[in-house]
């Protein structure tokens, strides 16, 4: 038993118990007053019917068999003469009944009178029927019930009430107990399987929990931890990614460096590793750089400051501090922007956005190509597309290029200064943005990154 179930259990328990106490408690007394009402009317009722007779004649022939009626039952009738004085009895008159007959009021209606209720304390039941011949009375007609017979009824009753009540208090425990381990029971295993989470268990395993809030829950936990998962796996991917791409540059770096500073390396060599060693930092540095800004932009410590830009003006800006870049690989690059659009951007940011990819249509293209960059305001949303005459991206690449550090041909991007980490800047800063972006790519013919605002 776990704490819960003790106690949804005991709650429960409680509930059903308090209602059933005040349940029984209410049919029992009501039965017991209908019980005892019955036996008090019925004598009443049987003195009435003594008493019809002896008004319809008032013998003593009558009056023997009266006696001689009774004689044999539980019950015993007495029958007085106005003034008291006892002229008949079915059985011994004992003194119980003589204190009952003394407590007489001075006036009984004619349908008669309970004379004593009293079951509990006393030994008898009581009525009392005044006889009427000729308007006057004759006599009275008493009746007594020994109250022995109702109290056994009664506690025949308790008896039942007592065994009904430990048998539905039996069936409610089963039931509560049943019911709370079917309730708590998918809580238990969903409490049990975050454990398992925490500890890095990520495989959890959950049976269906049904359709209801719980089965949710339950839904949401195993993506939850799946998502764990890919996030830890992605993590140390990433981690591996970024300790293998500094070693290589730190590598070069250090070897060398340890050629450049012996003695006897000539000067112009020394010239020439000095000249790598400073190649090679300048891509750690860069590296480093993106690694940072790819850090911010996951860590939203980093905010877009939008401001209404113009177009034209702004990608010719752009344009211009790439352009020299271009040239010494004998490219030409065309703008094709109408003078009306206008877009809500991070000036700054977005210029990264566009700086890369051109960088990039530059890095993987030949000689004597061109870059055209266009943006056209299609129903209402810009379209920016960056395209290039390049050597293109494999059709089975396309879906991983934006993923950090992934490269299509490691050995030769990375001989152009590539890290892997533009586009997936460039992805993060334009969904930062609120906007998307597409690329579609033939080997050989060209790139095109499109990208929606
Ligand atoms: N215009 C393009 N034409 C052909 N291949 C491309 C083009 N743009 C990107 N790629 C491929 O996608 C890969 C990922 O590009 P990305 O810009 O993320 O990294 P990178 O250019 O290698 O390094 P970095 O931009 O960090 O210097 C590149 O290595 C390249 O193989
Ligand atoms: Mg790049």
């Amino acid at each position: 038993m776990n704490k819960i179930s003790i106690k949804i259990g005991v709650l429960f328990f409680l509930a059903i118990f308090l209602l059933e106490c005040i349940s029984m408690v209410f049919l029992h007394n009501n039965i017991l007053h209908s019980r005892v009402h019955e036996e008090l009317t019925s004598l009443q009722t049987r003195g009435n019917n003594h008493r019809e007779i002896l008004e319809a004649s008032f013998h003593d022939e009558t009056i023997r068999h009266i006696a001689m009626m009774e004689a044999r039952t539980d019950i015993q009738v007495i029958l007085t003469r106005p003034d008291g004085t006892i002229y008949m009895s079915s059985n011994r008159v004992t003194e119980d009944m003589k204190k009952i007959m003394k407590t007489v009021p001075k006036h009984v209606p004619h349908e008669g009178l309970i004379l004593e209720d009293d079951w509990k304390n006393e030994a008898y039941i009581a009525s009392i029927s005044p006889v009427l011949v000729d308007q006057k009375i004759t006599g009275y007609v008493y009746m007594f019930q020994n109250t022995q017979k109702i109290k056994e009824l009664i506690s025949g009753l308790n008896q039942h009430f007592l065994i009904a009540g430990l048998l539905s208090l039996l069936f409610m425990i089963i039931i509560i107990f049943t019911l709370t381990r079917y309730v708590t029971q998918p809580l238990i295993q969903i409490s049990e399987a975050t454990k398992r989470i925490s500890k890095g268990e990520f495989s959890v395993s959950l049976p269906k929990l049904g359709k209801d809030e719980i089965g949710d829950l339950g839904e949401s936990i195993k993506v939850l931890a799946s998502d764990l998962e890919i996030l830890k796996n992605e993590r140390n991917e990433f981690l591996a990614s970024i300790s293998h791409e500094l070693r290589t540059p730190l590598t070069y770096i250090k070897g060398y460096a340890d050629i450049a500073r012996r003695q006897e390396t000539k000067g112009e060599d020394r010239d020439k590793y000095l000249g790598i060693i400073f190649e090679e930092t300048g891509k750690l540095s860069k590296l480093v750089k993106d690694l940072f800004n790819l850090a911010k932009i996951d860590e939203n410590t980093f905010s877009i400051e939008k401001e209404k830009v113009h177009l034209r003006p702004y990608f010719q800006s752009i344009i211009g501090k790439i352009t020299p870049a271009l040239k010494e690989n004998q490219m030409d690059l065309v703008l094709e922007c109408s003078d009306d659009l206008y877009l809500f951007l991070d000036p700054i940011r977005f210029e990264q956005v566009i700086l890369n990819l051109i960088d990039n249509a530059r890095k993987y293209s030949e000689a004597n190509t061109k870059v055209r960059v266009e943006a056209r305001n299609i129903s209402g949303k810009v379209h920016i597309k960056i395209q290039d005459e390049g050597k293109g991206i494999p059709e089975e690449d396309l879906p991983r290029i934006f993923e950090r550090f992934y490269r299509v041909d490691k050995s030769r991007t990375r001989a152009l200064g590539g890290t892997g980490l533009g586009l997936a800047i460039v992805k993060q800063l334009v969904e930062s943005h609120g906007g998307t972006i597409k690329v579609t790519s033939h080997p050989n013919i060209g790139t095109t990154f499109e990208i929606i605002l």
